[in-house]
């Protein structure tokens, strides 16, 4: 049946839509900027200054505001501080004042305070939106939350959003949030997982400010726009290193909660610096301004980041940091925070354009300074014959060459990008970059700021005005995305997790720091260059007591002792041990090494196994400090032990490796198969005065050392080398060393592992030279030198 006026009635209504459709398209759009935490500090120091340089710079475009300041502060209250906050904006100072007070007028008018607390509160907004536009015959583009509020808010915040406040079909919504985003990988993992049950990825904008610091922002351009130049130098066969820095003055007095609970590391190094680590780093897309590009090279330079380890790291903290923390978290006053305030990271890239090249990042409060900035320092391998004083900045090849993106503050206070005039004029836009003026007198990074092409921005712009205009543009490149904030923390959060317990060096701050925070690297190792005759050391748990604390001098026994948690103790004796290798083989051709057996040295077998490329194996002797009388194939010798973790994966000759002759004629430690002078003879024939360039010893929990055992008399004085002895544990027979053979080495370590090791650590650093008790007193080597390798544990029990 057909009805004819239903059907007309419908054509009509599609009619009406389709026109108010084009109409709609046809009208004005207005974007409506919904700020949260209007009243807090970032909003009132910056967020509401960028807004307004947002409108300075679109007003006039064909885009209409909306400026909506939130919080949970009352109507009265809220409306008072933002109008504060509106008196005092400011334009740029070429704006003529008249011009300024019209515009600025305009914002305030478009701007209003509201408290925006329960879901009743969002929708509301959201109808408000809509009928302010559509009363004044504007279209809804879009609208930008800026969340500026503490992050357990934002899940709240986010449902709220989602539910009652987006904008209708054909507007887009973004939201802008603010760091921390996580505390490890785990935490930013479910923060994440949250935000991305509400928002869409393109819909999320995470702020980290650095990106819109003006240097920053112009690393990449500069790249790009001196690729001919670069192309050639960016890689590891000129680049030197490449430091990442950012120094701070101020403490964190006043913001010991936030900082107690992250530290610089998750302040400042897996966020900023990382940021700007990545672009200098990553590969350079063909276009460089499209965000997804830029975004997805910035992933695979993450991809490339080898991990870190311990030793990868140096940690400080500021003296005074512990009673601020007390003071303002109301702890007891027994209470020590073991908190970094200052650390230095040395970072490595796997790839082939970085392979090699140190990336040294670095931040720290109350420093000496305030400055931040990234310096690739280019090798150099000129040699100029005229003499320094004919030196032309230009054209010598044996100045320092170096490239420095200056993000602010320091001696030149503005931000600049600096270029050694000795390796190309470098190319910037003219219409935003000026040459820098001289400055007399002024030195940078080794320079006369005359040595270099110097730029810094025509007009300087606060990096929050930068993000803000980015949002509204749609950059995402200038945001951090979920992506790469995992994979930054994927990068971060073992380093994080094994420093935990790490005793960060104490330092009085500003200039009275003097060399202490200096630190240097050696392969991948990173250590403060100056030991320190005494260091205060907190028990292993995480919030230790002050009676946990004890002033640990550096010397164990009068000799130089050395502390720390296992796996880090264990990687410096091997460094140690392969640097007296390389060493004695440089002097003598040959290494000899005498090893303990048991359980402590056996991750040192495993990481000497691993990790040293350039230990001159082939040049080594391997001897044993003791063995247990048995087989050399069970389980229980130490011989075994050695074979097992270290000589399977080395390349030592065989005639290079000395076991101990326990088995002769198939039986055991027998006295009349002359064992023990077979090897003491061995030995006479092989090293020259029966020296051993290093020797490893343990110590037991009875005192004994080698296979000494107390109240045993043998091997602790006389003329033999080796002995036979008698253990009081299974099996009994033992040979080794005798005292006299090990007291005459070049070196003697003794590594002492473990909480079991304790009590007897504590008794031995009381004892006088009592090897009839406690055969490990008796090591003191006639003219070779003497360290103790400790683990916390055993140090501290
Ligand atoms: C912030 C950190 O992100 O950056 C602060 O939380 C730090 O601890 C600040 O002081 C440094 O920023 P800027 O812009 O002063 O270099």
């Amino acid at each position: 049946m057909k009805r004819p006026g239903v059907w007309k009635m419908l054509m009509v209504a599609v009619c009406v839509a389709l026109l108010s459709g084009l109409q709609a398209q046809d009208l004005p759009g207005q974007v409506s900027i919904i700020l949260l935490g209007a009243t807090g500090d970032l909003a009132r120091k910056y967020l509401w200054q960028g807004l307004f340089h947002l409108y300075l710079e679109e007003v006039g475009k064909g885009h209409h505001f909306r400026f909506h300041g939130t919080a949970l502060t009352s109507t009265e209250q809220g409306q008072e501080a933002i109008a504060k906050v509106l008196e005092s904006l400011s334009c740029p100072g070429d704006m003529a004042s008249g011009h300024c007070a019209e515009l600025k007028a305009q914002f305030q008018q478009l701007s209003e305070y509201r408290r925006l607390k329960t879901p009743e509160d969002y929708l509301a907004l959201s109808k408000d939106i809509e009928a302010q536009v559509e009363h004044e015959g504007l279209r809804e583009t879009g609208r930008i939350f800026y969340l500026s509020v503490p992050p357990f808010a934002y899940v709240d915040i986010a449902r709220n959003i989602n539910s009652s406040c987006r904008p209708g079909p054909g507007a887009w919504l973004r939201v802008v949030l603010e760091k921390p985003f996580g505390h490890d990988l785990h935490s930013a993992q479910q923060l994440a997982a949250e935000l991305g049950s509400f928002f869409r990825e393109e819909e999320m904008y995470r702020v980290d400010h650095y990106l819109g610091k003006q240097v920053v922002a112009q690393i990449l351009p500069f790249r790009d726009q001196n690729r001919a130049a670069l192309d050639g130098l960016w890689n590891r066969h000129h680049v030197e290193r490449v430091e990442i820095v950012m120094k701070e003055t101020l403490d964190a007095e006043g913001r010991t909660s936030f900082y107690e609970e992250y530290g610089v590391i998750r302040d400042v190094l897996q966020n900023h610096l990382t940021e700007v680590l990545t672009l200098v780093a990553m590969e350079l897309p063909v276009n460089t301004s499209s965000p997804e590009a830029v975004l997805q090279h910035k992933l695979q330079a993450f991809q490339a980041l080898r991990g870190l380890q311990r030793h990868s790291a140096v940690l400080g903290q500021y003296q005074a940091y512990s009673g601020q923390v007390r003071r303002e978290l109301q702890k007891p006053d027994n209470f020590h925070s073991l908190t970094p305030t200052f650390a230095g990271i040395l970072v490595h890239i796997d790839n082939l354009r970085w392979e090699g090249v140190p990336f040294i990042l670095m931040s720290g409060k109350a420093l000496d300074e305030r400055v931040s900035y990234v310096r690739i320092l280019f090798k150099n391998q000129a040699f100029c014959v005229q003499s320094e004083k004919h030196w032309v900045a230009a054209q010598s090849r044996c100045l320092p060459r170096q490239i420095i993106f200056y993000i602010g503050h320091g001696e030149l206070d503005s931000p600049a990008v600096l270029v050694s005039r000795n390796l190309f004029r470098p190319a910037l836009p003219s219409a935003s970059w000026k040459e820098v003026e001289g400055q007399p007198g002024l030195r940078l990074f080794g320079l006369p700021l005359s040595d270099y092409y110097a730029y810094s921005p025509v007009r300087e712009q606060d990096a929050y005005s930068l993000l803000i205009s980015h949002i509204f543009h749609c950059r995402k490149d200038s945001f951090v995305t979920t992506e790469n904030l995992l994979a930054s923390w994927v990068f971060w959060t073992p380093l994080l997790d094994s420093l935990a317990h790490e005793v960060p060096r104490f330092y009085p701050g500003g200039a009275e720091n003097g060399q202490l925070l200096d630190f240097e690297f050696s392969g991948s190792h990173l250590s403060f260059s100056q030991l320190l005759p005494e260091q205060l050391v907190p028990g292993p748990d995480s919030a230790p007591l002050p009676s946990d604390f004890q002033v640990l001098t550096a010397k164990y026994r009068d000799s130089p002792l050395i502390s720390a948690w296992p796996e880090e103790l264990i990687a410096r004796l091997a460094g140690d041990i392969e640097a007296a290798a390389v060493r004695a083989v440089r002097r003598f051709g040959e290494f000899h090494l005498a090893l303990s057996g048991g359980s402590s040295p056996v991750a040192l077998f495993q990481q000497l196994a691993a990790g040293h490329y350039s230990f001159p194996w082939a040049h080594t002797h391997l001897w044993l400090v003791d063995e247990r009388c048995v087989p050399l194939w069970d389980p229980e010798s130490n011989f075994q032990g050695l074979q097992t973790h270290l000589l399977q994966h080395v390349r030592v000759p065989h005639y290079n490796v000395h076991p101990m002759p326990v088995h002769r004629r198939q039986r055991l430690c027998a006295e009349e198969d002359q064992g023990a002078q077979a090897y003491a003879e061995e030995i006479s024939a092989l090293v020259t005065n029966g020296s051993f360039d290093l020797v490893l010893l343990g110590m037991g929990t009875d005192g004994h050392t080698a296979s000494l055992f107390p109240q045993s008399p043998a091997g602790l004085d006389g003329e033999q080398l080796v002995v036979l002895t008698t253990s009081p544990s299974s099996p009994h027979r033992r040979m080794s060393l005798s005292l006299p053979l090990i007291n005459r080495a070049r070196k003697v370590a003794v590594l002492v592992m473990g909480r079991m090791k304790r009590e007897i650590a504590m008794l031995v650093s009381r004892v006088g030279h009592e090897p009839k008790k406690w055969p490990i007193s008796g090591v003191l080597p006639d003219s070779g030198q003497l360290v103790w390798y400790m683990d916390y544990d055993a140090f501290l029990g």
